[in-house]
């Protein structure tokens, strides 16, 4: 028994320092971060990440608009579609597009659009504002919600 644990071990090192001389060092690294030694490393690395995740969220909110843009356009002066305009829409008022003819449903909701508000709303439209003609859009996935709602708020003429 002792014998092959230490053949193991043996193994490993050398499957290690093998690794070492590799061009591409990938399973180290993820090794060298499990050492105690290196806490503050993964520390700096969920800070990249965060960044990462951040610019990522919003460039993913942009492809799931595809979802949207059949019925609203975000371009500011570009003009409504099925949808209102939806540029700068998060902190906006609900039913605050001139000209656009809003439901009265929305028009009585009296929301601003906060990201919670947002969220529930894409959620399940007609379920947050019975009588919303929205009646299509729906996203059920809270990240696609969140992903949408952070590249909406990249969007308007501030
Ligand atoms: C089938 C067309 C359609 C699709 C698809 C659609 N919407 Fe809408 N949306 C509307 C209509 C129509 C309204 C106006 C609702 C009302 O007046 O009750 C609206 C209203 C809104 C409002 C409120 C705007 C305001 O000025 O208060 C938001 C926010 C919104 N949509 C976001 C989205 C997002 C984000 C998506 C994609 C995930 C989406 N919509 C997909 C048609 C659509």
């Amino acid at each position: 028994m002792k014998i092959s644990t230490h053949v193991m071990a043996v193994g490993l090192a050398f499957a290690l320092a093998s690794c070492g001389s590799d061009p591409a060092p990938g399973p180290v690294e993820q090794i060298v971060v499990r050492e105690p030694g290196e806490a503050a490393q993964p520390v700096a690395a969920a800070t990249d990440e965060e960044a990462g995740t951040e610019t990522d969220l919003v460039a993913t909110g942009e492809t799931v608009f595809a979802t949207c843009s059949g019925c609203h356009a975000v371009e500011p002066d570009a003009a409504a579609m099925a949808g209102p305009n939806l540029a700068g829409i998060v902190g906006a008022k609900a039913g605050a597009v001139e000209g656009f003819p809003y439901s009265e449903a929305l028009l009585a909701s009296r929301l601003t659009w906060t990201e919670a508000e947002l969220d529930a709303y894409l959620a399940d439209p007609t379920g947050k504002v019975p009588g919303t003609t929205m009646v299509a859009g729906a996203l059920p996935d809270p990240d696609r919600r969140k992903a949408v709602i952070a590249w909406l708020a990249t969007t308007g003429s501030d």
